[in-house]
């Protein structure tokens, strides 16, 4: 195959490992809360500088959420773009993932607060926690309810609160998170395309790199717990850096060489928005050209399962991405866990 002919993809999933009836994206939305934190305002809260964060990460402001405002709200109202721009009801939809780690409550899950606030009254419903790769492991699994003809329309979403359990008096934490929700609908729809491949992966031996300590059931909430602050992130930055790298890079190596296509077949990568430098150390790796690369950590920051749906929007309304174009999607998390995913857009 010329590597500067892009692929034509006729029945991609006959091609590559997917077998039964093709899936759609159909539609992207996002949401993002109003309220922006610049690095400047941060320079107030914590020992910090717009010139740290930015040389180590590259963000420059994120968005908080109201005190009221919810993950299931923010899931709720970039569910709503998606929805319109699909032409279908929430009556029609059959199924809600929600990926998320800040939850509303820890049950019931988001997804059935999602479903009553959309009025998706047909609609099974529950979260999937995958930490920032939940968004590509709900994209697969949703899409295999389409293939299997389980279901005809899957809503599936990413949607964070983080500033909700960040330490904001811990500037090893607290600059580098923001609020915010993505949502696509899938469905089988002929002459449009999903995804080609996804690629998943987890090690628990890794499981203390990144984590809550309390709240769930080996660490109840307890006065001890609240003052040790055991209910923030805790995170081991340099440690993650490297696994972030590795293994965002080795997922995406296969999911390319499982498509049978060459970094240069791709019109757009969209890693998972954490920090500037990972991106960069991945996409050097990948042998990706800059004008590749989709980055907007620079206005959101990480919003952990909301980060790559949220920037795919961003890609397809700004006309960047248009239909039929290849697009990467790389992410990584707690858990550890990671994921690549082919979309044919
Ligand atoms: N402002 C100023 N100084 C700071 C700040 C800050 N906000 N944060 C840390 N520092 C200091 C440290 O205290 C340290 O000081 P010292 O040398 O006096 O001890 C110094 O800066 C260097 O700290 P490092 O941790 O070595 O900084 P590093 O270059 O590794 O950058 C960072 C830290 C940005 C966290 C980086 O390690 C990183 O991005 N790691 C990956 C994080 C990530 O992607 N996490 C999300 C995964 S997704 C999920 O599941 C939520």
């Amino acid at each position: 195959m010329s590597i500067s002919t892009p692929p034509k993809f006729l029945n991609p999933r006959a091609r590559f490992n997917y077998q039964g009836r093709p899936c759609s994206i159909v539609s992207v939305g996002s949401y993002v809360p109003a309220r922006v934190l610049t690095n400047a305002d941060l320079e107030k809260m914590v020992e910090t500088s717009d010139e740290w964060i930015t040389t180590r990460t590259g963000i420059k402001q994120r968005r908080i959420a109201a005190a009221d405002e919810y993950t299931s709200d923010m899931a709720a109202r970039a569910a709503e773009r998606a929805i319109a721009r699909a032409g279908i009801t929430p009556e029609q939809i059959d199924l809600i993932i929600v990926a998320t780690v800040t939850p509303d409550m820890i049950f019931p899950s988001t997804a059935c607060l999602v479903q009553q606030k959309l009025g998706a009254v047909r609609a099974a419903a529950f979260d999937l926690e995958a930490a920032c790769a939940g968004f590509v492991y709900a994209l697969e699994i949703g899409q295999q309810f389409i293939m299997s003809r389980t279901y005809d329309t899957v809503l599936v979403i990413g949607a964070e609160k983080l500033s909700s359990i960040v330490n904001w008096k811990d500037r090893n934490t607290c600059v580098l998170f923001g609020d915010g929700a993505g949502a696509v609908i899938l469905q089988n729809r002929p002459g449009s395309h999903g995804l080609l491949t996804a690629v998943l992966g987890a090690d628990g031996s890794k499981a203390d790199l990144l984590r809550i300590p309390a709240g769930g059931c080996r660490l109840p909430a307890s006065q001890e717990t609240v003052a040790q602050k055991l209910h923030y992130i805790h995170m081991e930055g340099q440690e993650t850096f490297k696994a972030a790298v590795e293994a965002m890079y080795t997922a995406a190596r296969l999911a390319l060489e499982r498509c049978n296509l060459d970094i240069s077949h791709l019109k757009c990568i969209i890693p998972h928005q954490a920090n500037k430098r990972i991106i960069e150390a991945v996409c050097k790796k990948l042998g990706a050209k800059p004008n590749q690369i989709f980055v907007n950590l620079d206005r959101y920051g990480n919003t952990s399962a909301a980060s790559v749906v949220i920037a795919l929007d961003e890609a397809v309304q700004s006309g960047r991405i248009q239909r039929g174009d290849l697009v990467l999607l790389i992410v990584f998390g707690g858990g550890l866990t990671w994921a690549a995913a082919v979309i044919e857009w």
